[in-house]
């Protein structure tokens, strides 16, 4: 049944979806149809609203339902938020619904309510409106990547195929300039119940698929425990000699023995146990519990902190970007200072940037400002002088929210994004990381491919360089924008203070593999070409171009040691032998084979123009532009 339920009460596994449109669009409309061909309007409700306007010779319609079970809810409503829940056979949903955009703004930023994903509805007898066009301007500024626009009011044009064209064509084009790409658009009548859960003659002309079924293609959350550790401490307490770390867990799972990172600062030690309240002792636990850690080595933690393992460390920083809903009946000034809470930390922060801000009502935009006033949503920068610990809102929930205090009161709700993970091992917390003003969609689309890494591993003489040049010749001649890094070349600047011992590779290999990176960042074909001995080096390089989401093809020039002696390019096997140079590869020092490279070349039986052809041909389809 519809029912309205607390938002700590919805758990993972279930779909939280968001209908964007204009009031005279049919969103209540809309609602009570989806309600009611999924079977999930309370028993008798629809046909007692049918008899009533029976009664008072009106026609039925779903938004005297909708106002029904609203004016029901309203009597014991305490979040702002109504949750309407129904499922399809697939899963379970939760219809978040904001009476406006000023509820919808504010329930996303706070993390009252986050939607997973949205529908947009058009009337198709209206087309595509400024109201229309704001919507979108909305879904992209919250960062709601999962988008399907339903034309709806399609008895009300005759169900003409042309009139969908047209708004599909025009609004797609113009979701396309905010970087929002919709899964699909949908034509329907929530009215009439054409193709919400069944598809209709009158719509025969459509291809796609029906409300119901586009809805199940949307992609469900990342349940919390599989997800990275995050362990806010919420108390320390103490019993005899222990302390015990009290907090929840908001994602991920901990186990006795593992060895944890606490942020801000970055001590670590070891779980020694864990303790629940109101039962016994475990080994284990997982997002959504509330327990207690005891540490093996004894390390100053307090409140505020937050758990981590060391491959998954939040972000560290004095400056958080996000966008903030501000409610405080002052404005927020650029300047001024504020409390900043987030999971269980406090810090003292500046407004140090309004970068933009927005209306929440009218949803109209103006850049850069001194202040933000009451329901306005703001992109800002924020400074403290104690560094931070958090994540990106898109990565994780808990640690990617914060409300600001002003004075008392709880005047503003942000979402953080955009900001890089780094090395825990840094240097300094004070660098801030760049977004750029050009994305990585441009880039791609100005060069008509995406960036990839093909990591050419192999023995000196085993002919890395000969492939290398010309596949890039090759590459060059099929307008594929392509760069070599090569080994030798690198070690004329910018490792030229690097040697032949393990530490020196593995330094070489990290720089290589970072500017690689960057390179294939800009939609360039990388081909690094380097000895790069050690598994484990090019393992890192790999992990770092998965975390990257850049196509990384291992390639193992394979040529065996006696071959590459005999040919000896350089005469360095001669040198090598008589002992004039230490450590060389294959002779004084080991090569490790790749185990599983994407590729294989074998230069003593392949002709160069084979390798050429077989590195392209494995190549092609990671770099194909998105149409
Ligand atoms: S790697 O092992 O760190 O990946 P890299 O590819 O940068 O090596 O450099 C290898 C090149 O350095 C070889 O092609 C060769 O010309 C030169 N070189 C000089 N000394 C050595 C050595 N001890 N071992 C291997 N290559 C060497």
């Amino acid at each position: 049944p519809a029912e309205k339920k607390t938002a700590s009460l919805a758990s993972a596994g279930q779909l939280r979806i968001v209908i964007v449109g204009h009031v005279d669009h049919g969103k209540s409309t809309f609602v009570g149809r989806l309600l009611h061909d999924t079977d999930s309007l309370p028993t008798g409700k629809y046909e007692a609203i049918q008899a009533s306007c029976r009664k008072r010779g009106v026609d039925f319609e779903y938004a005297f339902l909708m106002d029904a079970l609203q004016s029901e809810r309203d009597q014991n409503i305490t979040i702002d938020t109504a949750q309407i829940w129904f499922r399809t056979p697939k899963r379970q949903y939760v219809i978040i619904d904001a009476p406006g955009h000023k509820e919808f703004i504010k329930n996303m930023v706070t993390g009252a309510a986050q939607a997973d994903a949205a529908f947009l509805l058009i009337a198709a007898n209206e087309g595509v409106q400024e109201q229309s066009r704001r919507h979108g301007t909305l879904l992209s500024l919250l960062g709601l990547k999962q988008v399907v626009v339903l034309v709806n009011k399609m008895d009300l044009v005759g169900y003409d195929q042309t009139v969908f064209d047209r708004i599909e064509a025009e609004y797609r084009a113009f979701l396309k300039g905010l970087g929002v790409e919709p899964l699909a658009f949908v034509p329907m009548s929530a009215r009439e119940g054409a193709n919400v859960a069944h598809q209709t003659d009158a719509l025969g002309w459509f291809q796609g698929r029906t409300v119901l079924d586009q809805l199940d293609q949307f992609q469900a959350p990342l349940k919390p425990t599989a997800a990275a550790l995050r362990f806010p401490i919420q108390d320390v307490y103490r019993f005899d000699h222990r302390r015990i770390l009290g907090g929840r867990i908001e994602s991920g799972s901990v186990k006795v023995g593992d060895t944890l990172v606490f942020y801000p600062g970055g001590k670590s030690s070891t779980v020694a146990s864990i303790e629940r309240w109101s039962a016994p002792a475990a080994d284990g636990a997982v997002a959504g519990e509330s327990v207690g850690l005891t540490l093996s080595e004894q390390i100053f933690v307090e409140r505020g902190h937050i758990a981590t393992h060391k491959e998954s460390p939040p972000v560290q920083s004095h400056e958080v970007q996000a966008r903030v809903f501000w409610l405080g009946k002052q404005d927020l000034v650029k300047g001024k200072r504020y409390k900043l809470k987030l999971a269980t930390q406090e810090a003292e922060v500046q407004v140090k940037e309004i970068r933009s801000v927005l209306d929440s009502d009218s949803l109209d935009g103006k850049g850069a400002a001194e202040l933000v006033r009451r329901n306005e949503v703001a992109e800002l920068v924020l400074a403290s002088r104690t560094p931070i610990a958090f994540d990106n809102n898109d990565l994780f929930t808990q640690t990617g929210r914060f409300v600001l205090v002003d004075g008392f009161d709880m005047a503003g709700g942000g979402i953080i994004f955009g900001h890089a993970y780094t090395d825990p091992g840094h240097v300094s917390t004070d660098i801030f990381y760049n977004q750029g003003a050009v994305t990585v969609p441009e880039r791609e689309q100005l060069k008509g491919h995406k960036g990839a890494v093909l990591w050419f591993t192999g023995l000196s003489g085993s002919g890395k360089s000969t492939v290398a040049n010309a596949l890039e010749r090759e590459l060059t001649r099929q307008g594929v924008h392509s760069y070599q890094l090569d080994g030798d070349n690198l070690r004329f600047g910018l490792n030229r203070d690097l040697g032949f011992g393990e530490e020196d590779r593995k330094e070489n290999i990290r720089r290589a593999g970072e500017v690689a990176l960057l390179f294939a960042g800009g939609a360039n074909v990388v081909i690094a070409s380097l000895i790069s001995p050690f598994r484990a080096d090019r393992d890192r390089v790999r992990q770092l171009a998965r975390e990257a989401g850049v196509a990384f093809l291992e390639v193992f020039v394979d040529a065996p040691l006696a071959l590459c002696e005999r040919r000896d390019p350089k005469g360095l096997y001669g040198k090598a032998r008589k002992g004039e140079i230490a450590q060389f590869t294959g002779i004084s020092s080991p090569y490790e084979a790749p185990e599983k490279p994407e590729l294989t070349l074998k230069t003593g039986e392949q002709t160069v123009e084979a390798c050429v052809v077989a590195a392209i041909d494995a190549l092609r389809p990671l770099i194909r532009p998105k149409k």
